[in-house]
C-alpha cells in the first residue's frame, strides 16, 4: 500500500447532467433505454462499474468495499438527461426500434421518455462516412459556421433542460481513415481551417471542438481521430476540459486484452491471432467501406502489439502474424460473433491453439461503457481534472495519450489505474499489492 495524498477538492454535482450525444444509433438508444430503465426499477445496470462495482480501501482485513458510486460523488442516474444529433430525424423511441437491439417487450414501457428526444440536425459530410444517407443536417457557409450553430444547440438544450453542466459522448458511425495532417497541429491553423472549410476537418472534429471550447468534456466512442489531434488537445488544456477515447473496448478486444497479458505472464510464445467477425447492424455496414474499416482496423491492430512487447521478447512474439477481418452479414443485426483462433507455443517450442467463439451483443457491452465515462468524466470535470484522461483507458481500445508515452493495454492493470485515481482523488491509500504489511514478522 502506498500512502495517499489529500482528498482532493471536488464541486459536489448538484442539479441535471446534460448528455450530449452525436449518432443516436444502436449505442446510443441501448445506453438511454437502460437508464431510464434501470430508474424505473425494470433492470439492473449489469455492466456497469460505476453501478454494480465495489472498490477496496485500506488493507484487506479491514474489509472496506463500498460501492464506487457510495465512494466517489459521481451523478445520480435520475440527474442525467439526454439529446443529441443524428442524420435522420427520427425520435430516439424509433430509432432504437430500427437499431433492433432491444426487444419491443422492453421499449414499450420506456416509450414516453425515449418518444420526447428527437434529434438536433447533424453536421455531416458523406465524404467521411459513406455508406450512409440523412435528410436531418444542417447548412452552414463554412465549417466554422457549423460549429457555431453546434454551440447554439448546446446552449439551447442546456436551458431548456435547466443543466448545471453537461458531457458530450461520440456515438456517431466511424469515418473514413485520416493521417493527422497539418490542419490539426495546432489550433491557430486548425480554426483558419474551419473558416476556410478545409477538407481534412471531418464532422466529428466539428463536435469535438464546439464541445471543447465550452469546457464541455469530450468522449470518443468510435476510433476517429475526433478530439486526438495537437490543436483540439491543446485547446483542452486552454479551456481546462477533460478529454477521452477513443473506440469503446466492448466484444473481441476486451477478450484480447485480458488473454494476452496471460500468455505474457507465463511467457507462452505466439505464432499468430486470427480474429475474425460478423455482424450486420448499420455499424457493420458502414465499416464494410474499407476507408472507415481501415479506421477500426487500425484501433484494433494496435493491442497486440503493446502489449506483448516483441520488441523487448523476439524469440516469443518477434514474428507474430496477426488479422483483424469484420465481415458485415445482415441476418446477424447487433448479435455480433466474433472468432479467435490463437496459435501458441510452450516448452520446448510444442505448439498449442486456443479458440474463442464469442456470441455477443455489441451496444449491449457498449452501453454501460458510455453510462460510466459519462459519470466518471463529469466527476474529473469537476475534480478539475483536465487534458487526456488516461486513468479511464479501462474503456477504449485504442486509449489516447500524450506524445511518448505509450498506451496501457491490459484490462487489469487498466482496472487498477483507475481504482487508484479514485482512491487518490479521496484520499485513500493506493493499492500496490505489495502485501508486506500482513507479514510483520518477515523482513
Ligand atoms: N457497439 C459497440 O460495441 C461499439 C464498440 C466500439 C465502438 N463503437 C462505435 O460506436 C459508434 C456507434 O455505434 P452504433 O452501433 O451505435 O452505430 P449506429 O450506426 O447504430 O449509430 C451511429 C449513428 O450515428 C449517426 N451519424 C453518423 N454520422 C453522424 C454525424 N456526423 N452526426 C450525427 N450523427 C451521425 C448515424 O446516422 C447513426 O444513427 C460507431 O462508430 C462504432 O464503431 C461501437
Amino acid at each position: 500500500m502506498q500512502k495517499g495524498q489529500q482528498k482532493k477538492k471536488i464541486a459536489p454535482p448538484k442539479g441535471a447532467l446534460g448528455v450530449l450525444l452525436p449518432g443516436i444509433g444502436a449505442v446510443a438508444t441501448t445506453l438511454m433505454a437502460g437508464t431510464f430503465s434501470v430508474r424505473k426499477g425494470l433492470s439492473l445496470p449489469v455492466g456497469s462499474l460505476t453501478q454494480m462495482g465495489t472498490i477496496r480501501l485500506g488493507k484487506r482485513t479491514e474489509r472496506r468495499r463500498p460501492r464506487i458510486k457510495d465512494f466517489v460523488p459521481i451523478a445520480g442516474l435520475d440527474d442525467l438527461v439526454f439529446g443529441g444529433w443524428d442524420i435522420h430525424g427520427k425520435d430516439a423511441y424509433d430509432m432504437a426500434l430500427s437499431a433492433g437491439v432491444l426487444r419491443q417487450e422492453h421499449l414499450h414501457p420506456l416509450r414516453n421518455e425515449l418518444k420526447s428526444i428527437r434529434p438536433m440536425k447533424a453536421v455531416f459530410d458523406p465524404e467521411y462516412v459513406r455508406r450512409l444517407h440523412g435528410d436531418w443536417i444542417k447548412e452552414g457557409k463554412t465549417k466554422m459556421h457549423l460549429a457555431d450553430k453546434l454551440q447554439k444547440d448546446i446552449e439551447t438544450f442546456k436551458e431548456k433542460n435547466g443543466c448545471s453542466r453537461l458531457i458530450m459522448v461520440w456515438c456517431g458511425s466511424t469515418e473514413v481513415f485520416v493521417q493527422p495532417r497539418e490542419v490539426h497541429a495546432d489550433l491557430d491553423r486548425f480554426e483558419r481551417g474551419l473558416k476556410e472549410s478545409d477538407p481534412a476537418i471531418a464532422p466529428s472534429m466539428i463536435y469535438a471542438y464546439a464541445a471543447i471550447r465550452n469546457g464541455i468534456p469530450f468522449v470518443n466512442g468510435a476510433p476517429n481521430l475526433s478530439e486526438n489531434i495537437p490543436a483540439l488537445l491543446s485547446l483542452a488544456h486552454q479551456t481546462q476540459c477533460p478529454v477521452a477515447g477513443n473506440d469503446f473496448k466492448t466484444g473481441q478486444t476486451m477478450m484480447k486484452t485480458v488473454i494476452a497479458p496471460a500468455l505474457k505472464a507465463r511467457l507462452l510464445g505466439l505464432d499468430g491471432w486470427f480474429s475474425t467477425n460478423i455482424l450486420g447492424n448499420r455499424d457493420g455496414e458502414v465499416l464494410d467501406d474499407p476507408d472507415s474499416f481501415r479506421t477500426k482496423e487500425v484501433s484494433k491492430l494496435g493491442v497486440l502489439e503493446h502489449i506483448l512487447q516483441p520488441d523487448l521478447y523476439p524469440e516469443l512474439y518477434g514474428d507474430s502474424y496477426h488479422k483483424v477481418r469484420i465481415n458485415y452479414y445482415p441476418p446477424r443485426g447487433d448479435n455480433k460473433e466474433g472468432w479467435d483462433n490463437i496459435d501458441i507455443f510452450g516448452w520446448m517450442g510444442y505448439p498449442m491453439q486456443i479458440k474463442i467463439d464469442f456470441l455477443c451483443r455489441d451496444s449491449i457491452l457498449a452501453a454501460p461503457i458510455a453510462l460510466d465515462l459519462i459519470l466518471l468524466m463529469d466527476l474529473a470535470k469537476r475534480a478539475d481534472k483536465y487534458g487526456i484522461q488516461e486513468w479511464l483507458s479501462f474503456y477504449f481500445k485504442s486509449p489516447i495519450v500524450p506524445e511518448g508515452l505509450y498506451p496501457e493495454h491490459d484490462l487489469f492493470i487498466q482496472l487498477s489505474k483507475l481504482k487508484n485515481n479514485l482512491r487518490y482523488l479521496m484520499g485513500e491509500d493506493l493499492i500496490t499489492h505489495l502485501g508486506v504489511e500482513y507479514y510483520p514478522n518477515s523482513k
